[in-house]
């Protein structure tokens, strides 16, 4: 038998360790492009989401207590208003200077290498199916109508909390957009940067008395599959259901 400092989750964390013997010496293949920050479907039919109005909500110290995975959901639909919020709370641009624009969530290099793609299923205004989150813009753009609801159970091992949200948030990572800078060391930052996305929508789902719940139990390719992303330079990483409580 194998021992599991012989597994590639063992050997990722040594190959990938800053040293000061090997930081300089941690790119160990040529250059690697860098890809554009912002993702578009130019093609595709968008949708302008509104401008987020925030409500009163209990103090973060509150929200912070009350904060909970919660897998059931009524069905119920959400508002656009209330889904312009929750965009905005992973993602929203909030400050631009020395040409960066900054988001809601840190991310390492101030890369941005996470998408978000939804799975609309119950949101009022907005027509079933998955869509691509268009940052800049704030704005969704179309890339296929339907209920994906049953699908992406199956594809999340049959998580049925995944059918019953309103919507299924699904992050990918766009490898190289990481990669270019921290070389192999950059799964390690994408994944964190998702840490955060997924953090700050549980935070903002709890603030809106709405479950969540994260998901990183499903089969990659399926997923990937349904949002038509290649799986190797951009690869799913995260979901997470949301609904009614
Ligand atoms: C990276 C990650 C992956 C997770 N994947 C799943 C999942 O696939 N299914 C699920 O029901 N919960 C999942 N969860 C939720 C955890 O089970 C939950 O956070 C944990 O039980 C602690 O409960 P709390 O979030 O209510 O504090 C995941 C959480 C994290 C952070």
């Amino acid at each position: 038998m194998r021992s599991y400092k012989e597994g590639i989750a063992h050997q990722y964390l040594m190959e990938t360790r800053y040293d000061r013997a090997s930081i300089l010496r941690r790119d160990d293949f040529g250059p690697v492009p860098r890809p554009p920050v912002y993702k578009t479907y130019a093609d595709a039919p968008k949708t302008q989401l509104p401008k987020p109005l925030f409500g009163e909500t209990d103090s973060l110290w509150e929200i912070l207590n009350q904060r909970r995975s919660r897998r059931r959901y009524t069905g119920d639909p959400i508002s656009m208003m209330t889904l312009a919020a929750l965009l905005w709370a992973t993602q929203g641009i909030t400050l631009s200077a020395s040409g960066y624009q900054f988001r809601t969530s840190p991310s390492a290099g101030a890369l941005y290498p996470v998408e978000t793609y939804l799975s609309v299923q119950e949101v009022e205004g907005v027509q079933q199916g998955i869509y691509h989150f268009n940052v800049f813009d704030f704005a969704l753009e179309e890339i296929a109508l339907g209920n994906f609801g049953e699908h992406l159970t199956r594809a999340a091992l049959d998580q049925a909390m995944v059918g019953r949200g309103a919507v299924v948030f699904i992050w990918t990572g766009i490898l190289l957009r990481s990669m270019w800078k921290y070389k192999n060391r950059c799964v390690r930052y994408i994944c964190m940067d998702a840490g955060h996305i997924a953090q700050n929508l549980q935070l903002a789902t709890t603030a809106l008395a709405l479950g969540c719940c994260p998901i990183g139990a499903f089969y990659d390719e399926e997923i990937n599959g349904v949002l038509g992303v290649d799986g190797e330079e951009e690869t799913t990483i995260y979901l997470a259901a949301v609904g009614k409580l």
